[in-house]
């Protein structure tokens, strides 16, 4: 098991109340939200900085749209091997959705997908980045080891 430091952190009544709520909200404790916070926000700082990465791109287009089609098959063949696999559902009449599994440096992946989700015609879509070196919060992070006497 991962050893555990404690240290103390200071903050607001209020902040810590809301802490509380998240907490119970997710059946976790104070320490075990707390550390998922740091986790979430190094993994976004390094992606951040152009690191080996993989991701999810999701995005909904209206088919109809002409060439559009094309032109985001043609954007995701110019990312060639960086496309690990794709998705297409059928929402409805018009729309379609797009889920793109990438892999590649975290910074140009960001890049490409602005890229193509500044397309006209799509509607909506966002980037999830996860930078693939997790090392130092550890692949067993998710153990939520517990410290002794943690609430
Ligand atoms: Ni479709």
């Amino acid at each position: 098991m991962t050893e555990l430091n404690r240290f103390g952190i200071a903050m607001e009544k209020s902040l810590l109340a809301d802490l509380d709520e998240l907490a119970e909200r997710r059946g976790a404790n104070r320490s075990e939200v707390v550390r998922d916070l740091v986790r979430a926000e190094i993994a976004r700082t390094r992606a951040q900085q152009g690191v080996p990465a993989v991701g999810s791109l999701i995005f909904v287009y209206d088919h109809h749209v002409r060439d559009l089609t094309e032109r985001l098959n043609d954007l995701q063949h110019e990312l060639g091997e960086r496309v690990l696999c794709s998705l297409h559902i059928h929402l409805d009449h018009h729309n379609c959705m797009e889920v793109v599994v990438l892999r590649g440096n975290s910074r140009e992946m960001q890049v490409e997908s602005e890229r193509l989700l500044a397309t006209r015609g799509v509607v909506h879509g966002a980037l999830h980045v996860v930078p693939e070196d997790l090392s130092g919060h550890g692949h067993g992070g998710h153990k939520h080891a517990k410290a002794k006497g943690e609430r």
